[in-house]
């Protein structure tokens, strides 16, 4: 196939999509669910919950431009401790309505950036968690980290927390790409931050990286890749550059004449996975790589806003400003705005301000999407086995889409289909044939690919 042709196809077949770590995704969260509905919700959790906590923490100590999170660049430390004034307030009024019965099987901070809180704010949160929820033994606790701002007092007091793994942002090591991006970090700063988690005894390691970011080409990629292996991290995740300038005022400062194409990007994923498979990493879902040894390799996946992760919750709960939260019966998001969760949470207890309650149909579809983009797989089977007979227009669905495929992404089995490897890279796509509300209103999305 030629250049040309084949620049067509990849713009048909990555066209943007929703992310899937929800379905439906948050942008069909409406205003009719709110506080009380999420209280109604936490109060019907069953009598031995086994639940995941999110706490997402919207500070960094500086902007980069391509970020996609919810964050915003502290010049002092008081907004922050104001704001962990606030996060013990709503962990307060939350555990006062979960189940006595409940277990946490999985803490995760994110933002922004938690190392932006000091030693002592590490003890304070960790305390007030563990005060007021009943922690298992084993939970999984994972951390987002900054490498560029890090020190050896926080990592003890992540380390005497319980952290078991940390997940340090790289994105890529290259300096025109990094100046680009406003995000200057080097080899050194980051082998750094690595040791001193495995000194403290924290051994799982993530790296995140991105491709498709300004002046990157398969080659700078593939530089960047060879270093972060000489780190032998347990798990990399590897996005795709997720461009909405609409949404995230602070990307228009990228220089758009320098971002690689839908050809280049594809090319860049491409390489960087064949890279890792060369290495030893197993593919897991979409973007993500494991040992082997690691758990992410072995145990059934789940996705969820954090992305992958191994962990089956009867609830996850999110708390700070952004978060989100997923229940049997739906989905709850916090205001957005640290001043607006702030007012909500002190005159509330609770910041909910959107969410969706799933239909049965709603269930259905999440179930299916969810299996896609974990295993790669759609069971006829499972799923009429889970949802008897209202599953099958999903099925009628699942067997149209194998009969138009003519890209070999998927291949029949014997009770549905699998997406071959050649389809792997397209999988948001193939998921976005069973989302009923794509097209129901103005989305922004990043290129599927
Ligand atoms: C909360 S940050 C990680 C921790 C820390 N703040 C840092 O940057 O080192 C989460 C990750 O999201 C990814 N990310 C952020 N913005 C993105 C975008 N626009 N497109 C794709 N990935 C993005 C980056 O890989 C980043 O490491
Ligand atoms: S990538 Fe990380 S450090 Fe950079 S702005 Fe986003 S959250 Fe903050």
């Amino acid at each position: 196939m030629g250049p040309v042709k084949t620049r067509r196809k990849l713009l048909q077949n990555a066209a943007p999509v929703p992310r899937y770590t929800s379905y439906p995704t948050a942008q069909h969260f409406s205003a009719r669910i709110g506080p009380a509905a999420y209280a109604d919700w936490l109060g019907a959790l069953p009598p031995r919950a086994k639940l995941s906590l999110y706490f997402h923490i919207p500070f960094c100590q500086s902007l980069c431009w391509y970020c996609g999170c919810t964050t915003k660049a502290a010049q002092r430390h008081d907004p922050v401790t104001s704001y962990l004034a606030v996060l013990a307030g709503e962990v307060a009024a939350v555990a006062a309505r979960v189940p006595a019965g409940h277990e946490v099987a999985h803490i995760h901070w994110g933002g922004g950036t938690p190392n932006i809180l000091t030693a002592d704010d590490i003890r304070a949160l960790n305390a007030t968690i563990r005060g007021a929820f009943k922690i298992a033994q084993d939970a999984e606790f994972a951390v987002e980290i900054d490498p560029r701002h890090i020190e050896a007092d926080q990592v003890a007091a992540f380390a005497s927390a319980g952290v078991t793994r940390v997940s340090l942002g790289v994105q890529d090591f290259d300096p025109s790409v990094q100046e680009a991006i406003n995000r200057t970090q080097s080899f050194d700063a980051t082998k750094r931050a690595a040791e001193l988690f495995r000194e403290a005894g924290i051994a799982s390691l993530n790296i995140d990286l991105v491709y498709g970011l300004p002046h990157q080409t398969r080659e700078s990629v593939e530089r960047t890749i060879e270093q972060v292996l000489t780190l032998d991290p347990d798990r990399i995740a590897v996005f795709g550059y997720a461009h909405l300038p609409a949404r995230f005022s602070h990307q228009k400062l990228i220089d758009e004449s320098v971002l690689p194409d839908v050809v280049e990007r594809f090319g860049q994923s491409q390489r960087m996975a064949r890279r890792l498979a060369a290495a030893g990493y197993v593919r897991v879902g979409l973007d993500h790589y494991a040992r082997p040894r690691d758990a992410l390799a072995a145990k059934p996946l789940k996705r969820n806003f954090q992305g992958y992760s191994t962990e089956s919750a009867d609830a996850l709960l999110g708390f700070g400003a952004s978060a989100i939260g997923q229940l049997p019966q739906g989905y709850v998001q916090n205001a957005v705005s640290s001043g607006e969760y702030a007012a909500k949470i002190t005159s509330h207890g609770l910041a909910t301000v959107r969410g969706l309650e799933l239909t049965a149909e709603d269930g259905i579809r999440a179930f299916a999407i969810e299996k896609l983009m974990c295993d790669l797989v759609f069971s006829s089977a499972e799923l009429i086995c889970k949802f008897g007979a209202a599953a099958l227009p999903i099925v009628e669905e699942a067997d149209a889409l194998v009969d138009s495929d003519r890209e070999g992404f998927v291949e029949r089995t014997a009770d549905g289909f699998r997406v071959t490897e050649h389809g792997r890279p397209f999988v948001r796509t193939i998921c976005s044939c069973f989302d009923a509300y794509l097209g129901q209103t103005p989305a922004q999305y990043s290129l599927a690919v």
